[in-house]
């Protein structure tokens, strides 16, 4: 049922206010066949996890709260609902002894939103498990999209490209081909050992992602936050080599012959702007690529410190920071 004038700011993990208009939670498939569907709402809302809200909304905000996980074969294969938590289809899933997602334990947000920036974390990315994602396209009706048809890259889909084409209403994965566990970022092995495990089982990466994800990373809980804000950057290794010879430990992970990928983590915080900020927004004191709601920080409080982040990269090391979540409003 529509409603109006309704508060976001408790369905954004940023904590930012902002009033949308008209607000329609998504619950039933058959909505879609209803006169708002013709095109494009305005802003359509999963978990708001990744969102910088600017401010209050005109217009009609659709929340995504389709609901349900389809577990068809009792193999790997499942259909899940665009509305379904992420993190509790990820333990759905290790529950069932199926090996695969536990790198991808806790990220904040929806099913549905997954394929959109294609979320990613410790060595392994979600597009590696869809097998369709299962989409209302606007002026035309349901759609089911292959991986292919996603164009899925680095924190980066069709989706993103094409916003207002498409609602993403389910995504099918496959569990079933056995898969090896991921350990090589680094920080794994190392919080594995720390556990004292030497055989690990996918439950037992999953508990490690989860040690070393509560350490560096803030619970939108306790502090406002989107995770990272900007994506880490690819530059040419041209580039990457000039500041290696002033910076001797800059981490770097290869991308092709020509370029690498620098951690945006690491250029903020040699910035100098780890913990740095106001009383209202800051970066998080244990990792400089979060940035936090430290109280009543509106969204161009956030916008503006986020500048002075890209602005101060820029001057220190030439490399321009490019925003990974999605700004709403103020355009
Ligand atoms: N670093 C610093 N100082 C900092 C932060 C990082 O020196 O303040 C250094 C670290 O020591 C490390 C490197 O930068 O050498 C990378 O840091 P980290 O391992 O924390 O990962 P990240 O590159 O900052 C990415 C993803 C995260 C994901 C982690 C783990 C992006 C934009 N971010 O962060 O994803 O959880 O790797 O795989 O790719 C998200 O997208 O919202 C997100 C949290």
């Amino acid at each position: 049922m529509m409603r109006y004038g309704v508060d976001l700011r408790r369905f954004n993990t940023f904590g930012l206010p902002a009033v949308a208009e008209q607000y329609l939670p998504l619950t039933d498939l058959a909505q879609l066949e209803g006169e708002e569907f013709r095109q494009a709402p305005d802003l359509v809302l999963g978990g708001g996890s990744n969102l910088l809200l600017l401010e209050d909304l005109p217009g009609l905000t659709v929340h995504v709260l389709l609901s349900g996980i389809t577990w068809s074969d009792g193999k790997g294969r499942f259909r899940v609902a665009a509305g379904a938590d992420w993190n509790q289809f990820v333990r759905y899933t290790l529950e069932r002894g199926f090996v695969g997602m536990e790198n991808l334990i806790l990220i904040p947000g929806t099913v549905g939103a997954a394929p959109v920036q294609n979320i990613g974390a410790y060595g392994a990315e979600v597009a590696e498990f869809i097998t369709a994602v299962h989409a209302w396209e606007y002026g035309v009706g349901p759609v089911d999209l292959s991986p292919a048809d996603c164009a899925f890259g680095y924190r980066d889909s069709r989706f993103k490209r094409e916003p207002g084409r498409y609602l993403i209403t389910a995504v099918s994965f496959d569990l079933s081909t056995p898969r090896a566990l991921k350990l090589d970022y680094g920080a794994i092995r190392g919080e594995l050992d720390r556990l004292g495990i030497e055989q690990p089982t996918a439950t037992d990466v999953a508990n490690a992602v989860t040690g070393i994800r509560r350490s560096k990373l803030p619970d939108w809980f306790l502090l406002g936050n989107s995770g990272s804000f900007f994506k880490n950057p690819v530059v040419a290794r041209s580039t990457y080599e000039r500041l290696l010879q002033t910076h001797s430990d800059l981490p770097a992970y290869p991308i092709d012959e020509a370029h690498v990928k620098l951690p945006a983590g690491w250029l903020i915080d040699r910035a100098g702007l780890r913990g740095q900020g106001n009383e209202r927004v800051g970066t998080y004191d244990r990792q400089a690529l979060v940035l936090v709601n430290r109280g009543g920080a509106c969204g161009r409080d956030v916008l503006d410190f986020s500048k002075r982040i890209q602005d101060t990269v820029a001057e220190q090391f030439g490399v321009q920071l490019e925003r990974e979540v999605q700004l709403v409003g103020g355009m």
